[in-house]
């Protein structure tokens, strides 16, 4: 709630692309990705962007998975499609904050089953 705090001044540019401290070594074998992260003012972090900005997703699916306080996936779709462009972009899943490791694991066995992974 604090303006002036790094998260509110990051989320009011959308423009801005906070560094991502690692590289994937190879996204050449990925076919489907899980994008997890949690929802910061009704959308992913920017640096979900950078992330996805990094890479070629053309042809690749990728599911959205967020926390959240109460919010839904909103306009979060929106906000990452111009950073894959290509990507088949799924509706994607919203957990409360304050999931257990075993709702997530439900939802991810379900997951694979559905795209025979
Ligand atoms: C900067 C910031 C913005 C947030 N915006 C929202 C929001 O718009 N809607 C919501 O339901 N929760 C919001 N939250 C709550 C987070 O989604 C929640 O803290 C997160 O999913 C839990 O992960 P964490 O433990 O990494 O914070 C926000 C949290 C932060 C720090």
């Amino acid at each position: 709630m604090n303006k002036k705090s790094r998260s509110s001044v990051e989320m009011n540019d959308k423009s801005f692309r906070p560094a991502v401290a690692n590289k994937l070594e190879d996204t050449e074998n990925i076919k489907m990705l899980i994008l997890a992260f949690p929802i910061w003012w009704y959308v992913a972090p920017t640096i979900i962007n950078t992330f996805l900005e990094q890479y070629d997703w053309n042809d690749k699916i990728i599911i959205p998975v967020a926390t959240s306080g109460s919010s839904g996936m909103g306009n979060t779709n929106t906000e990452l499609e111009s950073s894959c462009p290509g990507a088949i972009l799924k509706d994607g899943k919203r957990f409360d904050a304050n999931v257990s490791e075993k709702e997530i694991k439900a939802w991810f066995t379900k997951e694979k089953q559905l795209y025979r992974w």
